[in-house]
């Protein structure tokens, strides 16, 4: 069979990684990518597609007869392109433009969550500033402000005072976030630690993945602004067995349930942004794609064909499959990322030494990377996804680091603290056993 990746980030490096071994390719079938990266181009054929074009799509993929689609970023679910391929008969793996809602409207799926009485933070859905600043009362600090719709992971504040909430509601309605910001969501503040459960769903079955940990400050000791995610690992102990079957009956289920009972079943990876609090799981946030870069640690554990996995899921079989395996390893992953991210980055620096740090074992995958005249070099904000596996978190960290040190490329710099809170806890239970 041939499958077309549609994507061109860490994300879809390590998703090419792990389709190049499916056997649905394995006989004749070919992996195209589009756009794709120099990574990419390791496992895939790249091609250039504009994804806003869905006649062009769907004609590519009529041409080249492929059997699947994996759709990697959530701008085009967003916008319907799985809608597209499959009213051409064309299977694809992610939501519909319908479905895809829970990640593309934040105020969809806070209402979802109080109709079916889904744990979450309280919440205002508010469409003008004086509205927003009145709601801010209601509240008081801290308190979060979300524009409505994608904002590449830009429209969330998490306001310490009521100066900094009333600024970030003005900001919305001021237009920084476009026709993303036409809504606002006000909500309580959280507090706890942060998981993320990666769930494959055809609308009807729910299979469980697996469970990691992002990094989304810039700085050390998560501090500096929100970004992509600057690392992650896999699993996150923190959600405990007992943790992820109370966020799977309460959050997860009753979330594939009601968008089945109302006529727009999920299918693909439902991402659930969890937050443990003191009162259990409550959900932050959906995204209706894989995490990035926690699918490259997912992959890394992934110890099934993804190929079969997701053409399951797009054919509406996931019943038929057993559960997922993964490795009972810690898989871990660093973003390298060009100075300046999450502002403007510095593009164009050189990078050595990508073999050499996957001779140690590691996995490099590339996000922002591009060749001139033959050589890797700089071309986007986060670049490079260090990642590596242990027994434990400790193992997996320090074959992670041990990996980033081989490379050698002066713009771009790490957080050299991916997975310590983890490490802190792996000393402390060695310590009292
Ligand atoms: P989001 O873009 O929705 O993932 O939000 C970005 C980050 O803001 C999350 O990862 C959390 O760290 C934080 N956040 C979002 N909503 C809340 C909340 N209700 N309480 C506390 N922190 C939140
Ligand atoms: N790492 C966060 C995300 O993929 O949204």
């Amino acid at each position: 069979m041939n499958i077309l990746l549609l994507g061109s980030g860490g994300r879809e490096d390590a998703l090419a990684w792990k389709l190049a071994q499916s056997r649905l390719i394995a006989n004749g079938g070919k992996l195209w990518a589009a756009p794709g990266n120099p990574g990419i181009a390791r496992h895939a054929e790249c091609v250039s597609l504009d994804a806003t074009d869905h006649p062009a799509v769907v004609a590519f993929c009529e041409a080249q007869r492929i059997g699947l689609v994996v759709v990697g970023p959530e701008a085009p679910l967003v916008d319907g392109l799985a809608d597209s391929l499959r009213a051409a008969g064309i299977p694809v793996f992610g939501p519909s433009k319908a479905a895809a809602q829970l990640e593309g409207s934040k105020g969809f799926t806070k209402d979802l969550c109080a109709r079916a009485n889904i744990p979450t933070a309280g919440y205002r859905r508010v469409t003008s500033e004086a509205e927003g600043l009145a709601a801010l009362a209601q509240f008081g600090a801290p308190v979060v402000i979300k524009a409505d719709g994608l904002a590449a992971g830009k429209g969330v504040t998490v306001a310490m005072t009521m100066a900094e909430a009333e600024g970030a509601v003005r900001e919305i309605f001021a237009g920084a976030f476009g026709a993303a910001g036409a809504e606002a969501v006000i909500e309580e503040f959280l507090e706890g630690e942060e998981a993320s459960l990666f769930v494959l769903t055809d609308g009807a079955t729910l299979m469980v993945l697996a469970s990691a940990q992002d990094h989304k400050r810039v700085g050390e000791g998560d501090t500096g602004p929100n970004t992509g995610g600057m690392g992650a690992y896999s699993p996150a102990r923190v959600l405990t067995p007992e943790l992820e079957s109370q966020a799977i009956t309460q959050i997860v289920a009753p979330t594939a349930r009601a968008m089945a009972a109302e006529g727009t079943p999920y299918s693909g990876v439902l991402y659930a942004g969890l937050m443990l609090t003191a009162d259990g799981p409550k959900l932050i946030e959906y995204n209706a794609r894989f995490g990035d870069p926690e699918t490259q640690v997912l992959m890394l554990r992934l110890e099934d064909d993804l190929g079969e996995l997701l053409l399951a899921c797009a054919e509406n079989r996931l019943a038929q499959l057993p559960p997922a395996r993964f490795s009972p390893d810690v898989a871990l992953t660093v973003v390298m990322a060009a100075k300046g991210y999450p502002g403007t980055p510095d593009k164009g620096g050189t990078i050595d030494g990508v073999a050499a740090a996957e001779a140690t074992g590691a996995q490099v995958f590339h996000a922002g990377t591009a060749l001139k005249d033959g050589a890797l070099v700089v071309s986007g904000g986060r670049v490079l996804n260090v990642t590596a596996r242990g027994a434990t978190v400790a193992a997996a960290q320090a074959a992670a680091y041990a990996a980033v040190d081989a490379i050698t490329a002066p713009s771009l710099f790490c957080r050299r603290d991916i997975g310590q809170k983890e490490v802190a806890r792996e000393v402390a239970r060695e310590a009292t056993r």
